[in-house]
């Protein structure tokens, strides 16, 4: 098993290329499920959570390859071979539930093992299944699977989420693009990536009104064609290089990063007394001074501060002047990153969804595990500030959502390593 070794106190300069989102690319390469014609994506990232969806998307009958080095996904999926979601791909990854709406869709029926993924908190399927039944699809759950038939086609109707769910709201966007009439998707989820799916399935032909709001209108269409689409940048790894000087000092350019994706996050960074600027390439960041002041953060649904920045944004607090706030609003199991940071000298104290962080002169290099995707990094970000060495083990979780972070952070002067134990 791969772990990742880190010897603080390098500054860090230079730009880092900001890869296309992990999670747009989740939710758009189940589209191909929707139509019998090609579709192809664009900077898509190289990741282990791609490879997944791609096996996943195999196993039901698409044909899938990858080019230039998994950058291009050229997808088709002339016929269904199979409409079951088998639980050995599915619980490697919360985000395979995203075929349900498709392949009900297109095939009137779907069996989707119920997901696995993170241990960031129960997660339940409920608030899909409500979506979906409101499009008059019948769901039950037998052995683990959700069982979910449309006789004689998905059909428009309203759609009220009670919250504002991502996976929700693709999974019906994508269903109602080929169900019979029209479908208001109510408190829909305003993520970028929402946006992005949105525009590719128009793309295909499906015809769509109102992402990026909380209201999002869909005319059903016979049949959707051939597309190609640019997956829009992953705001979550933009917004992770981005604290890295804020760890080290020095000055990072994330290259393809873009404001609007990343405003709620932006602010935080300001008054934490971290610059931003935009520059034609993306956006400059640099640390004012030599420490970080404490902010107060709050996660919310977009266009608040991501749930999927907390880790590290709480990694970067450790080191900064004074006493910070965290709450945890999307997921009630999401500081598990908390205690390996307190083995690295960081003082926090967590009671539920809140976490009060004392910022401290300096961490101290350690052994740590990452216990999920975003702790992982934030580890690694933690790593970069202290003092000695910090071993992550366990850096699969790493693997699923960031691609060649030793080489990313290491090509603007980080010290860092992968060794395989
Ligand atoms: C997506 C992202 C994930 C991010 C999250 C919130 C992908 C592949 N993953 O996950 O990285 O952290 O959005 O921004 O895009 N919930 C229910 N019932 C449901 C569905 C969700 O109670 O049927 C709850 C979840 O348990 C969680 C909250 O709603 O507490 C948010 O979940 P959701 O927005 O659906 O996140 P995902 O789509 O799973």
């Amino acid at each position: 098993m791969d772990s990742i070794i880190v010897r603080g106190g390098s500054e860090l300069r230079g730009q880092i290329p900001i890869a296309g989102a992990k999670n747009a690319c989740l939710a758009l390469m189940p589209a191909t499920l929707l139509s019998e014609e090609p579709l192809t994506l664009t900077n898509a990232p190289r990741l282990s959570d791609i490879r997944t969806m791609t096996q996943l998307l195999e196993s039901l009958g698409a044909e899938v390859s990858s080019m230039q080095g998994g950058k291009v996904i050229a997808m088709s999926t002339h016929d269904l071979a199979s409409t079951r979601a088998d639980y050995e791909i599915v619980r490697k990854m919360r985000a395979s539930n995203l075929v349900l709406g498709p392949l009900l869709a297109r095939a009137h029926e779907a069996e989707v093992s119920l997901p696995g993924g993170c241990a960031i908190g129960a997660r339940p399927m409920d608030i899909h299944i409500e979506a979906l039944t409101a499009l008059g699809a019948e769901i039950e759950l037998k052995d683990g699977y959700l069982h979910a038939l449309a006789r004689g086609g998905l059909r428009g109707g309203r759609v009220p989420l009670r919250f504002a769910s991502v996976g929700a709201t693709e999974n019906v966007l994508m269903a109602a693009t080929l169900a019979r009439g029209g479908t208001v998707i109510e408190n829909a989820a305003r993520e970028p990536e929402i946006v992005d799916l949105a525009r590719c399935l128009r793309a295909m032909g499906a015809q769509i009104e109102g992402e990026g709001t909380s209201t999002i209108e869909v005319q059903g269409v016979d049949r959707l064609g051939a597309a190609t689409h640019r997956v829009v940048t992953d705001r979550i790894e933009l917004g992770t290089y981005m604290l890295a000087p804020a760890f080290t000092g020095g000055e990072v350019e994330c290259l393809g990063g873009k404001l609007e994706l990343i405003g709620a996050f932006c602010e935080k960074l300001d008054a934490a007394g971290i610059d931003v600027t935009e520059t034609e390439a993306g956006l400059k960041v640099r640390l004012r001074g030599d420490r970080p002041r404490a902010v107060d953060v709050t996660t919310e649904p977009f266009p608040g501060f991501p749930t999927d920045l907390q880790a590290q944004m709480m990694a970067m607090l450790c080191t900064a002047q004074g006493t910070s706030r965290l709450e945890e609003k999307i997921f009630e199991n999401r500081f598990m990153h908390a205690p390996e940071l307190v083995r690295m000298g960081a003082r926090i104290d967590v009671q539920g969804g809140h976490a009060t962080v004392t910022g401290v002169d300096k961490l101290k290099g350690a052994r740590v595990m990452a216990t999920d995707l975003r702790a992982s990094v934030s580890l690694i970000l933690a790593g970069l500030a202290a003092e000695g060495e910090t071993m992550v083990s366990r850096v699969y979780h790493l693997d699923r959502g960031y691609e060649h972070v030793e080489e990313k952070l290491g090509a603007v002067g980080a010290k860092i390593e992968r060794v395989t134990e």
